[in-house]
């Protein structure tokens, strides 16, 4: 495979973004998109481009996502190039919460961005920031327009390929 995107998905909303982000790459010769659960070390092998989406749990990646990049063995990813998404609530939703949830959301973040960190001890090679997409409320649907810039956003990685 040339190109995966692997995902977890509780409610389906980083499911439909891994898709939309994964139909834009439709250009490139063969694209998987996988729910992280269904993936095969041996998917890995060949691979050129591994963009890697959770939804945000406890300001962290899912257990299973966590699992999955701990799986790949040293330097698993040297001569990919990697980048990662997250889900998450919009900052309106944070900022009607407790103030506390503001506190932490400032200190612990979302989950793109130690995903990506960990993708690059693994030796990938980053090819965009990591990037979060928001959903409605806590469990969505997605915000309007958020399919739109997955796309957007992947064509970006595309274009640097
Ligand atoms: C138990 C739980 C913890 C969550 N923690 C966070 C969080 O720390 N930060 C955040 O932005 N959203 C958080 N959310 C909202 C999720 O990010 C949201 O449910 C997710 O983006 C939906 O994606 P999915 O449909 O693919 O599961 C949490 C949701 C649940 C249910």
């Amino acid at each position: 495979m040339e190109a995966l995107v692997i995902y977890d998905s509780f409610f389906g909303n980083t499911e439909r973004i891994a898709q939309s982000i994964g139909n834009a790459l439709g250009q490139l010769e063969d694209v998987g998109i996988l729910r992280v659960v269904d993936v095969k070390p041996e998917q890995l092998a060949g691979l050129k481009l591994l963009i890697v989406g959770s939804p945000t749990r406890a300001f962290s990646p899912s257990p299973s996502i966590k699992k999955f990049i701990k799986s790949i063995p040293k330097n698993g990813l040297k001569g990919v190039k990697v980048a990662a998404f997250d889900t998450r609530v919009t900052d309106e939703e944070i900022d009607s919460a407790v103030i506390i949830l503001r506190i932490f959301v400032n200190i612990f973040g979302y989950a793109a961005k130690p995903i990506s960190d960990r993708l690059v001890k693994k030796g990938g090679e980053l090819i965009a920031p990591p990037e979060g997409f928001f959903v409605q409320g806590m469990e969505g649907p997605l915000k309007e327009g958020e399919l739109e810039r997955a796309s957007e956003w992947a064509k970006q990685i595309l274009a640097k390929q």
